[in-house]
């Protein structure tokens, strides 16, 4: 039974790889035009995954006829839809991908799998050997993965060595208006924002805190509380979109959010804030030499947007280690870095801010909601936002940044300890067991990654395990 399962399956595969790439031999003005790599961005790289990884990797992908027969019909539908869970080469190589650089995170992934030779999957090539990755196509992809790395880095501060990592270090600063940062600091830390004249966007990121609160669930006006965790404003800059389910496209559009969530800051609308704030003489005169239409929503969102462009916290020891201090991290802390890699974490907590740059499911690998039980409604995830069932239990991926400082963990704020952190992450994420050794320097590296803001240690009380 399983040896013919299995032959059933790679035949499938074999079947859809051949219809693959002969739908889109078809040419220019096909259907499947959208499904074609984008050459410029794969160059030699592009063919070979065409044929050897986009079957498995794609969504709309016309499954072979006999994908309909009962029984066949659920294996070919497991392997593509745990392929794409996994990644989704549409994402990066579909039209709606044109002209943007491949993301951070597929560049790193590909890189994991390439160095450890895990695609495609051995059970599928052991039969159909012509889909190998061979020891020239895994050097092309290698090799490809430095050039689309280094597109982010168009002036790296990694020494050269260290280039070539799937973390790098976090700029000093971004330009900014001296002028639109100083309003919006003080609107940052204006209470009257909320309804009540209680709460202000500190009041829940609090920059001694690590820009967090470090409670499960954040208290709003009127002793609410909603049912997913505040995550640290340091360097969320650095963020695709914002929120745990991406629904703000930016940070100017996040200010949007929080005053007028009725359990958050409670107000009804800009006009009501507004008409507070413009009571204030002199905080009025300051925003229109700014802003010369005064005070607007949008002008608003605009100055808390560039205050928050400063919250970057460079400087943490594993930074310094980037940029080519060899002293900065111990042996332990070092191979707990290595670890990290090579446990997978790095293939999603990528770039600057080690996370940020894609949304994965908490359900990756083992079914995280149901062994955690009590649902919640924030654990919908992304599908919240966008209404599609495929997207249900994806969040975008948290930043690692100051992690010893920004306690509790997850979007359901129930892990409190790093331990805890990394060791589901290995269960339902990375689809590894962490050993206890590694699990502990995993953890020693992560607290590397407290970094300064203005020049001093940022503020916050360390987890204890
Ligand atoms: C026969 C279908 C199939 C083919 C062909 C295939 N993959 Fe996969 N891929 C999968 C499945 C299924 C998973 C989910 C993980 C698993 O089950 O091992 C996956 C996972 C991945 C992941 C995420 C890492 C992980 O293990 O979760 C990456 C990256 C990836 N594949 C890249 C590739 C690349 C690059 C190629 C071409 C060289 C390729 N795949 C070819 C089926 C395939
Ligand atoms: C009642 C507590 C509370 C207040 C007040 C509050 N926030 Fe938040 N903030 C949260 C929570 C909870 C989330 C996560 C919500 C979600 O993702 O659905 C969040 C998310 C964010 C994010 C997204 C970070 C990321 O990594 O995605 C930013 C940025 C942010 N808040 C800034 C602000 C600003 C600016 C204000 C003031 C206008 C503010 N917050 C007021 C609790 C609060
Ligand atoms: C497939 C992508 C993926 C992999 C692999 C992965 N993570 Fe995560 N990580 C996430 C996502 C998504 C979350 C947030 C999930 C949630 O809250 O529901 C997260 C959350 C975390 C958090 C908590 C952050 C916070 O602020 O709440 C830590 C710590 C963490 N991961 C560390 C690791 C480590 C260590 C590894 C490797 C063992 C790893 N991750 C592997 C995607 C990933």
């Amino acid at each position: 039974m399983r040896v013919s399962t299995f032959l059933v399956k790679a035949v499938a595969c074999i079947g859809a790889l051949g219809i693959w790439f002969s739908v889109n031999a078809a040419g220019p003005g096909s259907a499947s035009q959208a499904a074609q790599p984008d050459a410029g961005k794969f160059s030699k790289v592009s063919e070979m995954v065409r044929d050897k990884c986009m079957a498995c990797h794609t969504r709309d992908y016309d499954l072979p006829f006999y994908a309909s027969i009962p029984g066949i019909k659920q294996i070919i539908e497991k392997d593509y839809k745990d392929g794409l869970r996994a990644l989704d080469l549409r994402e990066e190589f579909g039209e709606k991908a044109a002209g943007k650089p491949v993301s951070e995170a597929s560049i790193a992934k590909m890189e994991w799998v390439t160095v450890n030779e895990t695609m495609p999957p051995a059970k599928f090539t052991a039969v159909h050997w012509g889909a190998r990755v061979t020891a020239k196509d895994r050097e092309a992809i290698l090799d490809w993965v430095k050039t689309a790395r280094a597109a982010h880095y168009p002036q790296p501060l990694s020494v050269e060595a260290r280039r070539n990592e799937p973390v790098q270090p976090l700029p000093d600063a971004l330009p900014v208006s001296p002028a639109k940062v100083d309003l919006g600091k003080k609107l940052f830390n204006d209470k009257r924002l909320s309804v009540d004249d209680t709460l202000s966007c500190a009041g829940c990121h609090d920059l001694q805190k690590a820009g967090t609160d470090n409670r499960r669930f954040a208290e709003g006006v009127r002793a609410q509380f909603g049912d997913i965790n505040a995550p640290s404003v340091f360097n969320a800059v650095f963020n695709l979109s914002q929120f745990w389910n991406g629904r703000a496209a930016d940070l100017a559009e996040q200010v949007g959010g929080p005053p007028f969530n009725p359990i958050e800051m409670g107000s009804k609308d800009w006009k009501q804030v507004i008409d507070k704030l413009s009571k204030d003489e002199e905080l009025t005169r300051a925003f229109a030499a700014v802003y010369p239409d005064g005070w607007t929503g949008d002008n608003i969102m605009n100055a808390v947007a560039e205050y928050e462009k400063t919250f970057i916290t460079p400087n943490s020891r594993f930074d310094k280690w980037l940029k080519g201090d060899n002293g900065a991290l111990t042996a332990d802390e070092l191979i707990g870095y290595q670890r990290f890699v090579a446990y997978r974490c790095s293939s999603c907590h990528v770039g600057v801010s080690l996370g940020g740059k894609s949304y994965e499911y908490m359900d990756l690998k083992k079914d995280y909601f149901a062994d955690r039980g009590n649902p919640l409604g924030s654990d919908a995830g992304r599908k919240d936002f966008t209404g599609k069932e495929e997207d249900l239990h994806k969040f975008k991926v948290p930043n690692l940044r100051n992690i010893e400082l920004t306690w509790p963990y997850l979007h359901d704020g129930t892990v409190t300890t790093l331990r805890d952190a990394v060791r589901i992450m290995g269960t339902y994420l990375s689809g590894m067991d962490i050993p206890q050794a590694d699990n502990a320097r995993i953890v020693a590296f992560l607290r590397t990654l407290t970094g300064e803001y203005l020049g001093k240690k940022t503020g916050g009380q360390p987890v204890a395990e």
